[in-house]
């Protein structure tokens, strides 16, 4: 190239820049200006994506920060939002794109019939007998198990253990037997599907928030080959060796029954279904829901249970409380006879206001992105057009002064029950934890059950005792994880 065409290619790009600076002076490129939606100052053409990168590891208390200091409850493409019409909303074109390769055309990830089939075969299992009986009893021998093998022991000799580690791996073993009819025992060792399915969740969520995070991760791949350490199309072959595997196998055996499976057992109800086009699921129709329903269960109820024991050693008078009801209601061997079980959970009314507290502060899912499916006005009065996305803000809602009243960021029980001692149900549109309108969580009975009664059984005959000098972080993901784990001390009660 000569130099005059060199120095004018150059200038033909600094003038290009110069233009796109002026018209996103303040904003990233192609984010458009939006009358009467405020926004935090950014830089020319790159808007947040400094300090974006800066506060990744603290993503969603950055957020509330410009909620407050901007005095709103909608900014930009965020929203805090009371009864919005969420009817209106389907999952974003972004998410479903990020999520794609994992989650492919799941119940998670997808929207229209192919959505509404899936919940209606999934919901199939969602019944109280199940309840009482089949889930109930999956809970309680995992519970089993993880406290013969790994809290007795840790109590005995007195070494700290991973508590947030431990409530994952319970969840998957408990998820993998509900939604496969298949024991992996990650509780009592080592499981390469576990790993995997975590790893590809992990990069998932920083793609979607960080669309920088692909490049730099298959940079870092590509300069690490020699290494050891798995590439993430590596994590996804495991967990769709795992996940196929399984279907072969219950393909082969088409004369076990449904009699040969547990009742709750959901591949069976998917391989019984029809799918949108009204053929009978393909293999990879199947992965698709069944690691759906691992995703949306696994993560946020070990998650939920992690921040519950969190608060637990926070406040002794919370934890006192609970054991007083504990000790009203569970009498000693009640975890043989699962109805009765589940029945005294259902007593429990402070139980539950302490659950309802750590969602509303802890929501495992800390923030869902939705795509406006017509022209709406938010019910601040924010005006949304068609394919908008927004970002609706569980962890900012739950904080925020403006919605939750001026003790907002503390942690109150009480606020749950009301002076008659019954338990207030908020409405759907304040508290968010489990979203609302059609995309309601289709489990959230399934994990208030299963985390009340890991909850009883576990304070019942131990008490857990933060380790010194170990700080319990978020680790911001799709779900609202702990960045190094919660490392306690056991002791027998
Ligand atoms: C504390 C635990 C849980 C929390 C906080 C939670 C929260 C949520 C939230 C916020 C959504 C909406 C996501 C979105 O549309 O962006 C959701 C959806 C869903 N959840 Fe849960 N969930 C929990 C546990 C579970 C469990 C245990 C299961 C299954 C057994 C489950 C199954 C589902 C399913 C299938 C959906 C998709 C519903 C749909 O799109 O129609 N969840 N959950």
């Amino acid at each position: 190239m000569s130099f005059f065409s060199l120095k004018s290619s150059l200038l033909a790009l600094t003038a290009i820049a110069g233009a796109l600076a002026l018209k996103y002076p303040d904003r990233a490129l192609f984010d458009e200006h939006r009358e009467n939606v405020p926004h935090p100052d950014g830089l020319p053409i790159l808007g947040s994506l400094l300090t974006v990168s800066k506060n990744k590891d603290r993503y969603f208390e950055f957020l509330l920060e410009i909620y407050e200091q901007l005095d709103t409850l909608t900014f930009r493409s965020s929203s805090l939002t009371i009864q919005p019409n969420f009817s209106n909303y389907n999952k974003s074109d972004s998410f479903k794109d990020t999520f794609h390769n994992f989650l492919g055309d799941g119940i998670f990830n997808t929207d229209g019939e192919n959505w509404r089939l899936q919940r209606r075969t999934a919901s199939q299992i969602f019944h109280v007998k199940n309840f009482q009986t089949e889930f109930s009893s999956i809970f309680v021998r995992h519970i089993q198990v993880m406290s013969g093998h790994i809290f007795d022991k840790a109590a005995d000799l007195s070494q700290p253990i991973d508590f947030h580690e431990i409530m994952l791996k319970f969840t998957m073993d408990t998820f993998v037997e509900i939604a496969f009819g298949v024991k992996i025992d990650s509780l009592l060792k080592q499981v390469e599907f576990a790993e995997s399915f975590d790893a590809i969740q992990f990069h998932n969520f920083r793609s979607l928030v960080f669309p920088l995070h692909t490049v730099t991760n298959k940079i870092k791949e590509t300069l690490n080959f020699k290494s050891d350490k798995k590439t993430i199309a590596q994590h996804m072959s495991i967990v769709n060796a795992f996940v196929y595997d399984i279907i072969k196998e219950r393909r082969s055996q088409p004369e076990k029954t449904e009699e040969a499976y547990f009742k709750t057992d959901l591949l069976l109800r998917f391989m019984k279904a029809k799918n949108s086009k009204g053929n009978l699921y393909t293999d990879e129709d199947l992965r698709n829901s069944i690691l759906n329903f691992i995703v949306a269960g696994r993560d946020t109820s070990a998650q939920t249970l992690s921040w519950f024991f969190y608060n637990v050693m926070l406040y002794p008078r919370i934890e006192n409380e609970l054991l007083d009801e504990i000790i009203e209601f569970i009498p000693d061997g009640i975890e043989n006879d699962t109805v009765k079980l589940y029945e005294a959970i259902q007593e429990m009314t402070y139980s539950h206001a302490v659950l309802y507290e750590v969602l509303r502060l802890y929501p495992a899912v800390p923030g869902n992105r939705k795509q406006a499916l017509k022209d709406d006005v938010l019910p601040d009065g924010t005006v949304v057009y068609k394919g908008d996305e927004i970002t609706f803000q569980p962890f900012c809602q739950g904080r925020h002064e403006k919605v939750w009243g001026p003790d907002a960021k503390e942690f109150k029980p009480e606020r749950w029950i009301s002076e008659k001692g019954d338990l207030i149900k908020m409405d759907g549109g304040k508290f968010v934890a489990f979203h609302a309108g059609p995309r309601v969580c289709l489990g959230q009975n399934m994990a208030t059950l299963e985390i009340l009664i890991a909850m009883v059984l576990l304070l019942k005959n131990y008490k857990f005792r933060s380790f010194p000098g170990h700080k319990v972080e978020f680790s911001n993901q799709v779900t609202l994880s702990m960045k190094n784990g919660m490392k306690v001390y056991v002791e027998k009660r």
